[in-house]
């Protein structure tokens, strides 16, 4: 997440401290694909657009903030994942990352299965209509209470976590007379690029069962032992936002090392690998994504060279995307409400929404792009940092952008790439009401999640 130096030249100021900030954007009023969903553009009057709805009529029927999701790019992203990987491979969407019933029947639709990691994730999935052979339950720390749920409705795929778990899940299975298809999620000691949050491979962290001094051999031994369990696999899931391959690359031998000494200790092939998520989206035009295809290729690839090297059979892969899925999909439509130049240092932009409805800047120092989406502008760049509207100096959408010097209170503002980890990450800080996401598909505007309202946080103020 680092920042290019400014390039020598030209530049709006005096007001740029020296060697931080990328140049600014040629074009102001660009709105580029790599950051923007796909059908985003800007109409005749320079008003943004998305699925042939103006921004300027979504505000005025939805309000503001509101994430507006592009229904025709979710389900072509979903699309491209599900062939990258073909018929024999599974693609998982992480809800996590966004989930609503209107996202669970798309997928559905799409013929993608999902992971969910909750008993409200597992809940909403159900009620949408999503075959519960269709789903995988994931967690750290999954409620006897949940386990239970997750097994009486026929989840696919429980992911085990933890020596506790795998008796825990085995016992459930068993009081309910079923036999529950499980995988074994391992640490295999990879650490990925990323931020230090969100990395979850290296072996000094919450998830899995470390590979390392033989404890996931030692997990799987104890699996195989249990009536209440099928082992159908092993699971690895690197972290997020990443977009070298070759961590994949090494959790893949060594998931697949421990595949072969399954197979010489126990005569057993197990059937299915899991890769996980964790493919990195462009939150800014500096960042370079690689397409499903090139992904699927990769993984394959990898997978089958090291099982054939191995002398193993290439077991069914599993892949996980969240925010390579939704991430692109939706952007988050602020109004201005105050300007503040700070003479010498930048302009300060606050906008009606915040660190409730994107806390990754905070939490984890995220880059996001930022425009101008209500009108274009001709005015010179100015160096501007969008903040929210909460009782914090930390409370920051956009720490670095440039926006047009002309911007006033009642423009609409949009940030891009926040379809993953923005909603389902908001919080009511303050009390503030977490906006509501709108899908946009075909010039109609249908409000998917809708916006909290100060009913519904007094209804759970019972006191
Ligand atoms: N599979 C497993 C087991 C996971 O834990 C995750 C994400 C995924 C798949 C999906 O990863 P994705 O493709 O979306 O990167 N809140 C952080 C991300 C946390 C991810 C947690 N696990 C963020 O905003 O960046």
């Amino acid at each position: 997440m680092s920042r290019s130096a400014h390039p020598a030249g030209p530049r709006h100021a005096d007001v740029l401290p020296e060697g931080h900030y990328s140049a600014p954007p040629a074009d102001l009023n660009a709105l580029d694909h790599k950051v923007w969903a796909q059908t985003v553009g800007r109409n005749a009057d320079g008003v943004a657009t998305v699925g042939g709805v103006d921004v300027k009529t979504l505000a005025e029927e939805h309000g503001t903030p509101a994430y507006i999701l592009d229904e025709a790019d979710f389900r072509a992203r979903a699309r491209a994942w599900r062939s990258a990987f073909g018929a024999d491979a599974d693609v998982f969407y992480a809800g996590k990352a966004f989930l609503s019933r209107a996202v669970v029947r798309w997928l559905h639709e799409e013929g993608l299965n999902l992971d969910v990691c909750s008993g409200g994730e597992l809940a909403t999935a159900l009620s949408a209509g999503m075959p519960a052979e269709r789903v995988a339950f994931h967690g750290n720390n999954k409620s006897p209470d949940e386990i239970r749920r997750a097994v009486e409705a026929g989840v696919g795929r429980i992911v085990l976590d933890s020596f506790q778990e795998i008796v825990r899940v085995a016992h459930i299975a068993q009081s309910l007379g079923k036999r529950q298809k499980v995988q074994i999620r391992i640490t295999v000691g990879v650490e990925a690029h990323t931020h230090e949050f969100i990395a979850t491979a290296h072996e000094d962290q919450k998830f899995g069962i470390p590979l390392a001094g033989g404890q996931a051999a030692e997990a799987v031994r104890r699996a195989l032992q249990l009536d209440g369990l099928e082992l159908i696999g092993i699971h690895s899931h690197i972290g997020s936002q990443i977009f070298d391959m070759s961590g994949f690359e090494v959790a893949a031998h060594r998931v697949v090392g421990l595949l072969k000494d399954i197979r010489d200790e126990h005569g057993v092939e197990l059937p299915e690998i899991d890769l996980g998520g964790g493919l990195g989206i462009a939150y800014t035009s500096d960042d370079d994504p690689r397409e499903p295809h090139e992904i699927a290729k990769a993984l394959t690839e990898i997978v089958s060279r090291e099982c054939d090297a191995a002398r193993l059979r290439t077991p069914r892969i599993s892949v996980e995307p969240g925010r390579a899925i939704v991430g692109p999909t939706a952007f988050t439509l602020y109004e201005v409400g105050t300007v503040k130049p700070l003479e010498g240092l930048r302009t300060y932009v606050s906008v009606d929404g915040g660190m409730s409805d994107n806390i990754r800047t905070a939490l984890y120092d995220a880059e996001y792009s930022v425009a101008l989406v209500s009108r274009a502008s001709s005015a010179e760049p100015m160096l501007a940092r969008v903040v929210g509207k909460h009782c914090e100096s930390g409370d920051i959408v956009v720490k670095d952008a440039f926006l047009p010097a002309d911007l006033a209170p009642g423009d609409l503002i949009a940030v891009p790439a926040t379809g993953a980890y923005c909603r389902s990450m908001a919080s009511n800080y303050n009390h503030v009401l977490r906006p509501p996401v709108v899908a946009v598909k075909d010039g109609e505007a249908r409000v998917i999640v809708r916006r909290e309202t100060e009913e519904d946080l007094l209804r759970l103020d019972v006191g």
